[in-house]
């Protein structure tokens, strides 16, 4: 039988430690909001004691949230702080206090400057005052990894006798091994049910070695029935365990961990793209899952693979973790079937040889230049390929006016940005100038203007997808209109060039939507 595994998610306090992360009020409570909708079963929502500012968050989602998840907030064992958490979690609908004390000689001796028994003292006084104010309590034994093993399980079952409910065991600093950290959870894990068999064992992992999901896993196998993790796996230094690797983890092989989760993987990308914008930490653009490139495919053998049998390189559906669909970016790696693919989507679908090849053929020279290729491009591409051909070769059967960059312009000034665009459209320039609060603001209104489409910019995005003077930018750009989002990308060297490009292919999906609506036969 599968056992259910508890989610604590910490991106509002071990996340939320990352330099330039630090969350205000709103932004913590739309965050909290979304990982109610994630279905996380417990939120550690903060660390009440560190400042007036935490302390107002805390209590604010645990008023807000009601009857959601189990709300908690970070604790020293030391009175003061437990009174602090209990006094912004005592709202909550299910409040849960979480004390942490170390229990290696690097945190007794060296840190804390004690003996190991007044250390031990200290855990067993801090439950126990916890326990007098809320019945549930978690322990965290900080540094497990690290600690004496006998040391460690003295602790563990004096807090649990103290009354803690959950025991926590962190590998603090990254440091544990999979096959050991495996090893050391189930031998807690054994002692733990012969002590009480209700208290919860959870882990804790850092990523310093890459390690942190890997060793949350390990630590499932071997009967942990709770794992705390991050979304995206942010957090202190290299970061915590990643919540979605975790949850996916588990999905994907059910039968090697006999475990899943309450997750709604359906809110698993929403939640990433929310935490990395609001905390303004990008996500790694082949980071499992979450990143942009995760089930994007542009190597013309895998894209030929997954056309003939979707499970040959894709164990995880795009949809199930809310990814809208397979990302099949067109490249000049793509071949020849991938790009058939597309062009039928498009309803393109009688081309025969040899004009599919010099199809081909230019959107290879156009790939080479563009180095992503969008459905938009691919009417360019046929477009200008309709304008050379000779008679007897397949016409176009619409007329699809899209729009084109001629030449662009962009002052950026602290006084006023401004922007110049000529755009062709049917042969004729469009022509129009913008100033804005900043040079992309400018841009887009300019081409805005010029294109006389009042499409609202919902999202821009900037990334570097390489490293050096060469570094390609890429943008991503959504719009809306008419209720409809519209999104597109483009990479290039010089990102006002890339975000320019994003605008118009955007630009261009909405003008192929809004023809294809009207002309539903093509
Ligand atoms: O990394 C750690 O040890 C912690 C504890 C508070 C659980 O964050
Ligand atoms: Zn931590």
């Amino acid at each position: 039988m599968k056992r259910k595994i508890i989610v604590l998610d910490t991106t509002l306090r071990d996340g939320e430690q990352v330099p330039g992360a630090k969350l205000n009020l709103g932004e913590k409570l739309e965050i909290a909001r979304q990982l109610k909708r994630l279905n996380v079963d417990i939120i550690e929502a903060g660390f009440s004691a560190s400042s007036p500012g935490d302390f107002q968050a805390v209590q604010e989602i645990s008023k807000e949230l009601g009857d959601g998840p189990v709300i908690t907030a970070l604790a020293r064992a030391v009175k003061t702080d437990i009174d602090a958490v209990y006094e912004s979690i005592k709202n909550a609908s299910r409040p849960l206090i979480h004390i942490v004390l170390g229990t290696s000689s690097i945190h007794v001796k060296d840190k804390l400057r004690k003996s190991e028994d007044a250390v031990l003292q200290m855990g067993i006084d801090a439950v126990k005052y916890a326990k007098s104010l809320l019945p549930d309590v978690q322990y965290s034994t900080e540094d497990a990894s690290r600690s004496d093993f006998e040391y460690l399980w003295k602790t563990i079952e004096a807090v649990v006798k103290a009354g803690a409910t959950m025991i926590n065991v962190p590998d603090t600093v990254g440091y544990a091994v999979p096959e050991e950290f495996g090893e050391l959870i189930g031998k807690i894990n054994y002692r733990l049910k012969n002590l009480d068999d209700n208290v919860i064992l959870s882990v804790h992992c850092h990523n310093d070695m890459g390690l942190a999901t890997p060793n949350t896993l390990a630590a499932v196998k071997n009967g942990a029935g709770k794992v705390e993790c991050t979304m995206n796996g942010i957090g202190e230094r290299a970061g915590n365990a990643a919540l979605e690797e975790i949850v996916m983890g588990l999905k994907v092989r059910p039968g090697y961990y006999m475990a899943d989760t309450n997750i709604n993987t359906r809110e698993i990308k929403r939640t990433s793209e929310l935490v990395s914008s609001v905390m303004g930490l990008d996500v790694q653009v082949n980071k499992a899952i979450t990143g942009d490139n995760a089930f994007a495919h542009s190597s013309g053998i895998h894209q030929d693979g997954l056309l003939k049998a979707r499970k040959a390189y894709e164990i995880i559906r795009p949809e199930d973790v809310g990814v809208e669909s397979m990302d099949m970016v067109l490249t000049a790696r793509s071949g020849k079937h991938a790009f058939k693919n597309a062009l039928d989507k498009l309803g393109f679908r009688d081309f025969q040889e040899p004009e599919f090849t010099k199809l081909f053929d230019s959107f290879l020279e156009f790939a080479d230049k563009r180095k992503e290729v969008y459905n938009s491009d691919l009417y360019y591409i046929l477009k200008k390929h309709f304008d050379k051909s000779t008679p007897g070769e397949t016409k176009p059967e619409h007329n699809i006016e899209l729009y084109e960059i001629k030449s662009i312009q962009v002052i950026s000034n602290d006084i006023v940005p401004t922007a110049c665009v000529e755009l062709l459209r049917s042969g004729n320039v469009l022509k129009s100038i913008a100033i804005g609060d900043g040079p992309i603001d400018a841009l887009y209104t300019a081409i805005g203007k010029a294109t006389g489409l009042d499409a609202k910019l919902k999202e821009y995005k900037v990334k570097s997808v390489s490293a050096g003077k060469e570094a390609l930018g890429r943008a991503t750009v959504k719009l809306e209109y008419n209720g409809k989002i519209y999104a597109s990308r483009a990479v290039d060297v010089d990102i006002i060039k890339s975000s320019a490009i994003a605008y118009i292919n955007a630009i261009n999906e909405l003008v192929i939507d809004e023809f294809n609506t009207c002309n539903p036969a093509v």
